[in-house]
Formats: structure tokens, sequence, C-alpha cells
């Protein structure tokens, strides 16, 4: 029994391999355990994102609830359309004004974690770089061509892509350290916004492990039992 365990994860274990192992996209390891953190990354997506993008399956009520916020924290400091916290991530921007100004839509982001995966975006929001050639001065390594201008520049400064590397050229109000903290926040985020319920699951699945242990102690108990006169 212990070689054929023994022989499955050593088929299985190459596999697990290949698939963590993508392109030349940084490694991002997704933390959906710090609240803190998520509602930080909330706070950067409504006021840097939610301008252009739309997050049409994400109720605000529903994320206020997830982290631990109040609706009358999320109405007053995240809900910027006048609408109230029960609706939907919407955006003023027309789909077809986007389209016209940036030669492409900016696409809803609700699911874009999951499209496009948390290690992309956080490489994606890591590479922008000046490039004259394009219509917002900025390209991206990651998404070449992109028609998003560099929203955060103001935080992380901007690029140049020197000799196939990514180098700064001029500063960001915040440190580089500060920078990639924020992007943290915000692809941990996005994770969460691609699936609510993983948070609802993580904090069920301890207590259905909690409940296994307990009732795998009685088991063995009451096998004990049972057997005590056999023996
Ligand atoms: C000024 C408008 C604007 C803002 C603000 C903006 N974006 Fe974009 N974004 C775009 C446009 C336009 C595209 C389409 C790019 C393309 O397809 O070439 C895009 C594309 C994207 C994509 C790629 C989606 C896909 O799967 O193709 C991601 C991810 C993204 N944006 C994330 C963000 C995040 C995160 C923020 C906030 C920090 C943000 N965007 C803010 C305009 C914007």
């Amino acid at each position: 029994m212990r070689k054929l365990i023994l022989a499955c994860l050593l088929a299985v274990c190459p596999f697990m391999g290949v698939a963590s192992e993508g392109g030349e996209l940084p490694g991002f390891k997704v933390d959906l355990t710090n609240r803190a953190g998520l509602q930080r990354g909330a706070r950067t997506f409504v006021n840097y994102c939610v301008s252009c993008h739309s997050a049409e399956f994400m109720r605000y009520s529903r994320m206020a609830h997830d982290l631990g916020l109040t609706a009358e924290q999320v109405q007053a400091n995240m809900v910027f359309n006048g609408g109230d916290a029960n609706q939907v991530m919407r955006v003023a921007l027309a789909k077809k004004d986007g389209a016209r100004w940036f030669g492409q839509a900016p696409p809803d982001l609700t699911l874009a974690a999951r499209s496009r995966g948390a290690d992309w975006l956080y490489g994606y929001l890591h590479s922008f770089y000046l490039d004259p050639a394009r219509p917002f001065g900025v390209n991206n390594a990651v998404f070449p061509n992109a028609a998003m201008p560099h929203v955060l520049a103001g935080l992380q400064g901007t690029q140049e892509l020197r000799d196939g590397h990514l180098e700064q050229v001029a500063p960001g109000t915040l440190k580089p350290a500060e920078y990639d903290a924020v992007v943290r926040d915000l692809v941990n985020f996005m994770v969460y916004m691609g699936e609510p319920a993983k948070l609802v699951r993580y904090s069920l699945g301890i207590k259905v492990m909690l409940f296994l242990l307990v009732f795998s102690g009685l088991a063995y108990m009451v096998k004990r039992e049972y057997w005590r006169d056999v023996h």
C-alpha cells in the first residue's frame, strides 16, 4: 500500500512542478487572510480603477460585509457616483466612449484575476514603461501595446525599458517597496473579487477540519471500546 501511494506521488510531482512554472512572470503569493490588506486593496481599486473599469459582478454591500466594513463607511468613502451601497461597481464611462478614447474599451475587471491570473496582474501593474510611440506615451512589458495609461505612475514613478530590463527613471511618491505593497494589496483584492466565496470557504474549511479531528478521536475511542473484549 505504501509503495502504491509513493508511486502515485512520484507520478504526480513532475506535473505539479510544470504547472507552477509560469513563463517569465514574477511569482505572486495570494494572501486572503489579511483583512486590512484587502480593505486597502479595495480602496485603491475604487480610487484608481473604477473610473474606467466596472466590476459588474461585485456589489459594494457584499464587499463591505466580506471585508468587515460598515455600509456607511463604504457609502461615504467608496461609492463615488451618488448611488447607494447596494449597487454593483458600475462605471460612468460608456463603452463606446471608452473605445473611442482609448482605442479599446476598458474591460470589466470582476473576473480579471481568474482570466489572467494573479501573477499576470502583479506583473502587469509593475511593467509600464515610457514609449513615445504609444498614444499615452507608455507601453507595458507584460501586455505589449496595452491601450491603458499608467494610472499608478504618480505612485510608482516612471520606468524605461533598457536591454530588456525595466529601469526606474523618475521616482513616484512611493518608494519601490511601498509601491509593491500597494500592488500586492490591490491584486489580493482582485483575487477576492473574482471569487468572494473563497473567504467563506476558508473559514468553513477550518471548522470542518476541526470537526473531523474531534470526530476521529471519538471514532477511535468507540473502536477501542468495541474491540476490548475480543482482544
Ligand atoms: C484611464 C482609464 C483606465 C484606468 C483608470 C484603468 N484602466 Fe485598466 N485598462 C484601460 C484600458 C483602455 C484597457 C484595455 C487595454 C487593451 O486591451 O489594450 C485596460 C486594461 C486593463 C487590464 C487588462 C484586462 C484584460 O484582461 O485584457 C487590466 C488587468 C487592467 N486594465 C487593470 C486596471 C487596474 C487594476 C486599474 C487601477 C489601478 C486600472 N486598470 C485603471 C483603461 C484604464
